[in-house]
């Protein structure tokens, strides 16, 4: 079974109060979401590995640490989370950044692909994909088959708000990827979008609506 992390850093949970608000504008809006990814990524780095490494410093030899095994990539879902990349890249600037294009078919739920372009190496890498918003769930769940199916094994997902219908399904189908979530919310309305939520992540940051 998945870990599901929910963040409770004050400074996380203050910024996603802050985005939730309808007054909050798009410049705020895609100021503190990428806030709020850099602060989020700090925090789930903890579970990155370290090795010793022997070194020279101007005094002597030593032993120090650095981050072991394998490199980072960052891979947002389009539209919104492309929101998410440069908080990231704040604090693993040397990640490889992918892109997967989905979007929710809006009488439907379900999710429709347009568009993958993944670094050549990606198999190879730790991967985040990051996506503000976990709500039926399908929109991550296709994603991260369409990486497995590319031979992408060591995932994670990051989100910033979470409905447990979305959990469930990742956990369901996706057992061995960690969730990472700022906040995890009550339920979807009849639209299924996540309720209390924060609206429409995309048309927030894009200023579409
Ligand atoms: C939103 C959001 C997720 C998806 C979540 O994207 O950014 O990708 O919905 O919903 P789900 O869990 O039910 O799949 P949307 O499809 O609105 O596309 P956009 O980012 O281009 O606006
Ligand atoms: N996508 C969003 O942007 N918001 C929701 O609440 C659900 C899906």
């Amino acid at each position: 079974m998945s870990n599901v992390i929910v963040m409770d850093h004050p400074l996380i949970q203050h910024k996603v109060g802050v985005i939730r608000r309808i007054e909050t504008g798009t410049k705020d809006f895609r100021t503190i979401i990428s806030e709020i990814a850099k602060l989020m990524c700090y925090e789930a780095c903890r579970s990155l590995k370290l090795q010793d490494v022997e070194i020279e410093t101007p005094i002597c030899k030593a032993v120090v640490k650095e981050l072991a095994g394998k490199k980072l990539a960052v891979i947002p879902i389009l539209r919104a989370g492309l929101g998410m990349v440069d908080g990231m890249l704040d604090i693993i600037p040397s990640a490889k950044v992918g892109h997967i294009g989905l979007y929710r078919d809006p009488e439907t739920h379900e999710p429709v692909e347009y568009y993958c372009k993944l670094p050549e190496d990606c198999a190879e890498r730790e991967i985040f994909v990051v996506d503000p918003m976990l709500a039926t769930g399908g929109s991550a769940a296709a994603a991260i088959t369409m990486l497995k199916e590319h031979g992408c094994r060591n995932i994670h997902f990051m989100c910033i708000i979470a409905a447990p219908e979305g959990v469930e399904k990742m956990q369901k189908e996706h057992p061995d990827v960690d969730i990472y979530i700022a906040a995890l919310d009550d339920h979807l309305n009849e639209n299924k979008y996540i309720v209390p939520g924060l609206g429409d992540a995309g048309d927030r940051i894009f200023g579409t609506k």
